[in-house]
């Protein structure tokens, strides 16, 4: 048996009046293949106890298979937790380990079958009679597997299961674990900070920022339509570039994005989702563009859509199968906060909205943010760049994905294309404004 799981409105605060989960709602199939995804401390584990029974809720409403759970025992609940550190009991063969709870959950029933079973589908038959000590971490890690699948239970909620392991055996186990719980066809929450392993792994994925819900859908829906900066840069490698700047729809002209020292100029005819940006004339915005966005070449052969621009290198990133160059454009990247974050931010209220604003009001639609601004741009876009990069960024302002064919050295200047199809663009609070936020296929408010 598998179970369905919903949150509706579920909330925590260890700390009066700081909500550690803030109105957290999903709904999650059952056989789905969960990913809870956010920067530590943003509540991951704390949703997954709560799933579990492990914290109580303090708001809200746990629903299994459409009954209230908030305060079924966690025996009852019949789910199985697989955490970082295996916490398998040392004075235990693996044998033992594993059959363990099904000694407790069934006295006088003979647990080997079902241990004998589940070794054979891990390949651990050979480490039955060893004990925690005489494994290695990944072997640990199975036997913690088999442990959980031996239960059959009716969810597996896994807490960042393989972070304690080396890259290479992280692959493979990941592998692993997802044939194993698709085989099982058992609802599996999955809790990570590592966003690779959540798109390799989710058939959804859940972002969560400061204990807030942030976006929730398969892994390519919220790459393609990230719903906010924070999404938007939480999720993908090289991190998408964001850079600030400001709409210029004058009435008898082109319209243009300004990025500081260059301009992006949106082709024309204007496409609906560029049109709605001219409210946004004068303002403000981020610019988001994937490095697939941007590509090196030359004005004369630009394809409809591509627009040039030119950029200094930097840096360039040698790896192998292809190149990631840092340009410096002269523009200034956004600041988004909270992506390695430890602490949460308390719940705070937004300034009241322009009435006026169109696009202000489908945002209100799609539901208000809430733990704090996604973005922050403490100074005006057209003031002097910043001398200093952001912490933790190589100088340059774009990066973009090459093939290693080109030979680009430092002080270069480069002709470099922009596909404007693929350009992103957010207000001044973080979210996103084009394409058009009406279109958000995935997400559940
Ligand atoms: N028992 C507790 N008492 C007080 N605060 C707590 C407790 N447990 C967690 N917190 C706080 O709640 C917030 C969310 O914690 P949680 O463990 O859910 O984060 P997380 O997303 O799992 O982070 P990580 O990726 O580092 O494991 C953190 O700020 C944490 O300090
Ligand atoms: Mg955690």
């Amino acid at each position: 048996m598998t179970r369905a799981i919903s949150l509706h409105d579920v909330s925590k605060a260890y700390t009066r009046g700081v909500r550690v989960v803030d109105r957290f709602s999903l709904d999650i199939e059952p056989g789905e293949f969960l990913v809870l995804l956010g920067p530590s401390g943003c509540g991951k584990s704390t949703v997954l106890r709560m799933i579990a029974g492990l914290e109580d809720i303090d708001e809200g409403e746990l629903l299994l298979d459409g009954e209230y759970a908030n305060d079924l025992l966690p025996a009852a609940r019949r789910m199985a937790m697989v955490f970082q550190n295996f916490a398998l009991y040392p004075n235990m063969t693996t044998r033992d380990n594993i059959g363990f709870p099904l000694r407790i959950e069934a006295p006088g029933t003979d647990p080997c079958p079902r241990v004998d079973t589940t070794a054979r589908m891990l390949g651990i038959e050979d480490l039955l009679d060893r004990f925690p000590a005489q494994l290695s971490g990944g072997e640990r890690q199975r036997v913690a597997m088999g442990r959980a699948i031996a239960r059959h239970p009716t969810a597996f909620l896994m807490d960042e299961p393989l972070s304690n392991l080396d890259a290479k055996l992280r692959n493979h186990l990941r592998a692993e674990i997802s044939a194993l719980t698709r085989e099982l066809g058992v609802t599996t929450v999955y809790v990570t900070h590592d966003q690779a392993e959540a798109m390799s792994l989710g058939d959804r994925v859940a972002v969560m920022r400061g204990g807030v819900l942030q976006q929730v859908g398969t892994p390519r829906s919220v790459y393609a339509l990230p719903r906010n900066v924070f999404a938007a840069a939480f999720i993908g490698t090289p991190r998408i570039n964001l850079l600030r700047g400001v709409v210029r729809a004058p009435l008898d002209g082109a319209m243009t994005i300004s990025l500081g020292k260059q301009y992006l100029r949106l082709p024309e005819p204007l496409t609906l989702d560029h049109q709605l940006l001219r409210v946004q004339q004068g303002r403000e915005v981020i610019v988001g563009l994937r490095s697939e966005a941007v590509r090196i070449a030359e004005p004369t052969s630009a394809r409809p859509g591509e627009v040039h621009i030119t950029g200094l290198v930097e840096h360039v990133e040698f790896q192998g199968h292809e190149v990631l160059v840092h340009f410096n454009t002269g523009s200034r990247p956004a600041v988004v906060p909270d992506l390695e974050a430890p602490r949460p931010v308390p719940p705070v209220r937004r300034r009241r909205r322009d009435a006026g604003n169109v696009l202000d009001r489908l945002r209100t639609r799609a539901g208000a943010l809430r733990a704090g601004p996604v973005v922050t741009l403490e100074h005006p876009a057209d003031a002097a760049p910043d001398p200093a990069p952001p912490e933790g960024r190589l100088p340059g302002d774009l990066i973009v994905r090459t093939t290693p064919d080109f030979d680009l050295r430092h002080g270069m200047q480069v002709p470099l294309l922009v596909d404007i199809a693929h350009l992103f663009v957010f207000d001044h609070h973080g979210e996103r404004i084009c394409p058009d936020p009406a279109r958000l296929p995935d997400l559940e408010e």
